[in-house]
């Protein structure tokens, strides 16, 4: 398949799904436009391109409260895609995803199982960072359905134009938001599922989870699963 197409299929199973051109929606007898990035996407699209359209993005109102838009990263030639939620507030400062405390946790962890980081492409769900403050603190809030519908055409672009062999969902709101609402990563991570999306897809814990564990012992053994699961994915990378 071309790179910069989404198979139909994949389109199809994907939810929610953003309408695409400059669609209104009826709300409270209303018409409003829905919240969609989808005519931001540059024609034939690439990475470079996305990330500079990405940049100005206010689809939704998250780019308000954000330092700036965090799109993915890598070679659009990887052959594996990681997807997270949304960006943290290291990453909204960096504008990098992945580098705060779960990225350095989520490094770790691909190193250990053998997957070079920059072999990879990194990427979320929601490209603005989330957050109410609470004191001095910007304390991440986990991102809606509409946010989520807002932002996914840029995931939809990011998966099309590497079109990974790969495609890995680390946590919840990233396997939901790919496989469907009735996803439960605590019953089917570390399984290979199919999917339109990619040849390979397989869910399994976001790294910041582990971060969250009650004592020691349980984060190294909550580690030690998530690294298995990567495992898996470096063999199918491999294979
Ligand atoms: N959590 C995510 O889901 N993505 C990031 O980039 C950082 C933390």
């Amino acid at each position: 398949m071309a790179r910069g197409m989404l198979p139909s299929s994949a389109m199809a199973r994907s939810q929610p799904l953003a309408p695409t051109g400059s669609p209104r929606v009826a709300r409270g007898g209303r018409t409003a436009a829905a919240q969609t990035a989808a005519p931001l996407v540059p024609p034939r699209p690439t990475i470079p391109k996305l990330r500079q359209a990405a940049a100005g993005c206010r689809a939704c109102h998250l780019w308000k409260r954000g330092t700036q838009t965090v799109f993915g990263e890598g070679s659009s030639r990887s052959r594996v895609m990681f997807v997270g939620e949304q960006p943290g507030n290291r990453e909204d400062v960096e504008g990098r995803p992945f580098v705060g405390p779960a990225g350095r946790l989520f490094d770790a962890s691909l190193e250990r199982a053998g997957i070079d980081r920059a072999q990879v492409y990194v990427t979320n769900v929601v490209k603005h960072f989330k957050w109410e403050p609470r004191g001095k603190r910007r304390i991440h809030q986990k991102p809606n359905a509409v946010e989520i519908a807002a932002c996914r055409p840029w995931l939809e672009a990011e998966i099309a134009v590497v079109l990974p062999s790969v495609l890995v969902c680390l946590g919840a709101t990233a396997a939901q938001a790919l496989l469907g609402r009735s996803f439960r990563v605590s019953r089917e991570r570390g399984r290979f599922v199919p999917s339109a999306l990619a040849p390979r897809v397989i869910a399994t814990v976001h790294p910041s989870s582990l971060l969250r564990a009650p004592d020691e012992a349980t984060r190294r053994a909550e580690t030690a699963r998530f690294v298995a699961d990567l495992r898996k994915v470096a063999g199918a990378i491999r294979g």
